[in-house]
């Protein structure tokens, strides 16, 4: 039983968002989702966690960290810092679905919402899984490699070399890293019509990981 901070982002892959809540929570996990406002189109966040009796928060969205902004409310100091509360809540975070924007801003360390401030705060000794979900040409673009390699390098797994495929830059990644696990995507029939690879991987395959990765002994703090 670990903590688990569940990172939604805007691929249509969000809509199997409550079924991975479920199924995290069924593994004995407590789970909190940051969502971007993007994955909020694929999944309704107030459908979320009724089921637990103390009905305590569990998706948080960029307004929850800018309480009240739109109606002319100020940060008040004692206000809580909602990435950083999250940040030091979870013991793993995954990332599921990571779509190709999101990817960009985390290997670049651009932080302009909620989900990326706590990847920007995360402490690195503690586990990341990454299920990336997109379009077969985004998947295939360089940038996803590019991304994937520069995020890598900071998770301890080295220098990666540029010539390898998607499939084999995962494998090396997960071979290397002791604290990231980018889970593959799979080949199917997408929601855009195409036919290829970048599905979200199965529920069951993402919740694996997370256990897995708990699993792994910590590593000390090294910046
Ligand atoms: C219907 C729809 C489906 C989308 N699916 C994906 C997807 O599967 N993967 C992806 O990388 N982007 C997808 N996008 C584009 C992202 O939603 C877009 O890049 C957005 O800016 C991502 O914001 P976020 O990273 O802050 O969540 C989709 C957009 C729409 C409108």
């Amino acid at each position: 039983m670990a903590n688990v901070l569940l990172g939604a982002t805007g691929s249509v892959a969000a809509i199997r968002v409550p079924a991975l809540y479920t199924a995290l929570v069924a593994d004995g996990h407590a789970v909190k989702i940051v969502a971007t406002e993007a994955a909020a189109y694929f999944f309704d966040p107030a459908a979320i966690g009724n089921e637990q009796p103390a009905r305590d928060a569990v998706v948080f969205l960029d307004e929850d960290e800018w309480s009240g902004r739109k109606t002319g409310r100020r940060y008040e100091v004692g206000d809580r810092v909602v990435h950083i509360d999250l940040r030091t809540w979870a013991e793993v975070f995954v990332i599921a679905p990571l779509d190709a924007n999101t990817l960009a801003k985390l290997a670049i360390g651009l932080c302009d919402n909620c989900l990326t401030c706590v990847w920007r705060a995360w402490d690195p000794a503690r586990p990341v899984v990454l299920a990336p979900a997109m379009n077969t040409l985004m998947w295939q673009n360089p940038f996803t490699r590019r991304h994937l390699r520069a995020i890598a390098a900071d998770a301890g797994a080295g220098h990666i070399p540029g010539h390898l495929d998607e499939s084999q830059l995962i494998a090396q990644i997960n071979d290397r890293s002791r604290t990231l696990r980018v889970i593959q995507p799979i080949e199917k029939r997408l929601a855009c019509g195409d036919t290829g690879i970048g599905g979200l991987a199965e529920v069951g395959e993402i919740v694996t990981a997370v256990r897995e990765m708990l699993a792994r002994p910590a590593r000390p703090v090294t910046f």
